[in-house]
């Protein structure tokens, strides 16, 4: 039996996250409230209530299906299955493509939910390097030197978690290049798309690109709507089954309820004023977290992110990323992620896609913090 691999990241936010007063730890932007949801969504209350609390179509209903095919480009809703949250869907993904002796190759930093299950079910996982010095471009003599004809998924984040970097036009050509070559299965996991902060331009998908792809996604990130814990999968249609079977195992379907608010919620026009909320607290966010990291000269630099709520800041202080997210945590108050989770010491993970006040109050307790650092130094 392989040893067991925590979700590091996962792990450290559910024992940590819960009654934190600053809580900047998220990843996708300040979820809404239900009645946002509904106002926004143009929800028929009425409809909603009437419904029953059954067990609904457990692939997805057809209209939410329809509705999320048509963010893709020759795509049909049979290509369709609808998870509980992505999370369900990186599961389900592990768990049907994957044969003994196959591997996984993974970029690092990056969300390890798909490498992570593929570990725990006792598969290789292969890691390639990206850099903070090179804008966190991806290794390519790395990843040619880790794919090989057992390789059976490449899996992407992109945008990425935490770094927040959009593939450049040349990394995705290497990734498709690199699968092709072995035939080997794209996993993108997309659930950042449509958050950029300087383009209203989603981040382009990578189904249609090449044959064998996956693509993930949800409501979670972008929509601000995590708590509906609704997700889906595209994939070809013949390779739909195998992955329905194990849907089928593992939650039999998302809720009922959970399927209606997200058809409401990708209804074109609902869905046009969702993401300008979301972009809208993604670009104010920022620009208010540069400005409070600038307060102690040379301690802090962050490369931009070009997507999500998510900067990966990196610290020049006498501390590991475990003392510095921890005291800020006892002693202020303030949740971050340390950069140790993801495997890359001096930095931490901070989520600026917040209301302004709470924000920037959060972030000069930081500051302080900071200070008396440096004070004892
Ligand atoms: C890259 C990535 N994929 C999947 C998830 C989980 O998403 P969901 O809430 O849809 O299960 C997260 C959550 O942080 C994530 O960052």
């Amino acid at each position: 039996m392989t040893d067991f691999q925590a979700f590091a990241v996962e792990q450290y936010l559910s024992e940590t996250e819960h009654g934190v007063h600053y809580n900047f730890s998220e990843s996708g932007v300040h979820p809404m409230s239900y009645a946002e949801l509904f106002e926004l969504a143009n929800v028929d209350r009425d409809a909603l209530f009437a419904t029953l609390v059954d067990y609904p179509q457990v692939n997805g209903n057809q209209l939410l299906r329809e509705r999320i095919a048509a963010l893709y480009q020759r795509a049909h809703a049979d290509n369709v299955l609808v998870t509980v949250g992505a999370t369900e869907a990186n599961t389900l993904v592990a768990a049907t493509l994957l044969e003994p002796g196959d591997n996984v190759i993974r970029f690092s930093p990056t969300y390890e939910q798909l490498a992570g299950n593929a570990h725990n079910l006792g598969y290789e996982v292969r890691s390639v390097d990206m850099h903070s010095t090179q804008d966190w471009a991806i290794d390519a003599p790395g990843l040619a030197a880790a794919v090989d004809d057992r390789t059976r998924i490449i899996h992407i984040v992109n945008p990425n978690n935490p770094t927040g970097q959009v593939l450049s036009a040349d990394d995705r050509e290497l990734i498709v290049a690199a699968a092709r070559g072995v035939g080997a299965w794209i996993v993108a996991d997309e659930v950042y798309s449509g958050t950029e902060r300087n383009t209203d331009e989603p981040t382009a998908s990578f189904w249609g690109g090449y044959e064998r792809v996956i693509a993930i996604n949800s409501m979670s990130k972008a929509y601000g709507l995590p708590g509906l814990r609704l997700g889906w999968l595209l994939a070809p249609e013949s390779l739909i089954p195998a992955l329905w079977r194990r849907h089928e195992y593992a939650s039999i379907t998302a809720t009922m309820m959970s399927m209606q608010l997200a058809s409401a919620a990708l209804e074109p026009s609902a869905r046009d004023a969702i993401t300008a909320r979301a972009r809208g607290l993604i670009r104010r966010g920022f620009e208010t977290l540069q400005k409070e990291l600038s307060y102690h000269k040379g301690v802090f630099s962050v490369v931009p992110p070009q997507a999500s709520a998510m900067s990966f800041v990196k610290f020049d202080l006498p501390v590991d990323s475990d003392t510095f997210s921890a005291r800020l945590l006892t002693e202020e108050d303030v949740l971050v992620i340390p950069g140790s989770r993801f495997g890359v010491e001096e930095h931490f993970r901070f989520s600026s896609a917040l209301p302004e006040e709470h924000l920037r109050a959060g972030l000069q307790r930081m500051n302080e913090l900071t200070g008396r650092i440096l004070k004892s130094a």
